[in-house]
């Protein structure tokens, strides 16, 4: 079967995350390098796995990750550095278990981000340095996590600094999902404006893009993407999955011919809108080569999905030929 990668050359990279469970063997290995010419590590540089107590550094996964892109010449995508979940709680207090001071935490978070980066650098050509930070329901649009509650907006532009600082030619990317909400996207891009004015060093925006069949618009999702051109970002779509599902009760024993074929179909309208968009598309990453290995199995409940373009035993699916079909 023809290879991703190939058919998308000269137009973007062609992503996907795994886990280091996928390089134990030899079809999965087949897979990653075959298709991808871009890919994230799940799990293994998140603060949690790099750094689980202060200033005790785990890169065994991280290593391991980065290796095996390295030695099949693929891009890496790092995936995050500041975030509010996935990151030890011991980053936010001091011995007596009260919040530190945002000094303290400016700190930990440089140190993080300098020891993560400059053992990579040369080989993850774009960061996630923060994750998640919007919440379009505050008045300013950022999401009150404990970075926010100690140090305010301001956290934001440290992180970049730091990471610009640690490895100056690392493209730096702010990420986040439901970017197709409209407030959303308008908290993101107001946040971006701010940044900007301000000098911080971003290079691009990330939108997440996990989805379902049932939202959202496909015009939402290219306004959100079209939105972004004005402040002269790249785009990656960094997370992308399909959910066969509208809501958190249902759950299919079996995946429903009908909605194998409108996942299909929307698969290959979504690859359609990305095409028309390669002035700022540079990176388009799926959330997991196959359905066996998809979060969606466990979040937000444990259940049998289906979202992605390979199935259980690795063979391609509907959803895989009609993405092909768009070149
Ligand atoms: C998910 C991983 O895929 C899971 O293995 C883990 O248990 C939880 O995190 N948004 C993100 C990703 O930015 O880091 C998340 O990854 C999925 C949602």
């Amino acid at each position: 079967i023809p290879s991703l990668q190939d058919a998308f050359a000269g137009k973007f990279r062609i992503g996907t995350a795994f886990t280091n469970n996928e390089l134990l063997t030899e079809p999965d290995k087949q897979l990653l390098t075959k298709h991808f010419d871009s890919l994230t590590p799940g799990n293994v540089l998140k603060w949690d796995s790099t750094e689980p107590q202060e200033g005790m550094y785990n890169f065994s996964g991280a290593d391991a990750a980065v290796a095996f892109a390295a030695a099949n010449g693929q891009e890496i995508r790092g995936h995050t550095l500041v975030w509010h979940t996935q990151t030890p709680d011991w980053v936010f207090r001091d011995a007596n278990g009260n919040l530190v001071s945002k000094t303290v935490l400016y700190e930990r978070m440089q140190q993080h981000i300098e020891t993560v980066m400059e053992r990579y650098q040369g080989r993850i050509y774009a960061w996630d340095v923060v994750n998640e930070v919007i919440d379009a329901s505050e008045p300013d649009g950022l999401r009150r996590s404990l970075w926010y509650q100690i140090a305010g907006e301001e956290y934001i532009e440290k992180a970049f600094e730091f990471a610009h600082a640690a490895d100056p030619d690392a493209k730096l990317f702010i990420n986040d999902y439901n970017t197709h909400e409209p407030a959303k996207s308008q908290a993101l891009y107001n946040l971006i404006t701010r940044l900007q004015a301000k000098g911080v060093p971003i290079d691009g925006v990330g939108h997440q893009t996990h989805i379902s069949l049932f939202y959202p618009t496909l015009s939402e999702i290219e306004s959100s993407i079209v939105k972004f051109k004005a402040l002269g970002l790249e785009t990656h779509i960094t997370e992308l999955d399909v959910s066969v599902y509208s809501n958190d009760s249902q759950s299919y024993d079996i995946f429903p011919e009908e909605l194998k074929t409108q996942q299909a179909a929307l698969y290959k309208s979504l690859f359609q809108i990305f095409l028309r968009h390669t002035d700022t598309v540079k990176n388009v990453t799926l959330w997991g080569k196959d359905d066996a290995n998809t979060w969606l199995r466990t979040f937000p409940v444990a259940r049998n999905n289906w979202p992605l373009l390979f199935d259980e035993r690795l063979q391609s699916k509907p959803a895989y030929w009609s993405v092909l079909e768009t070149v």
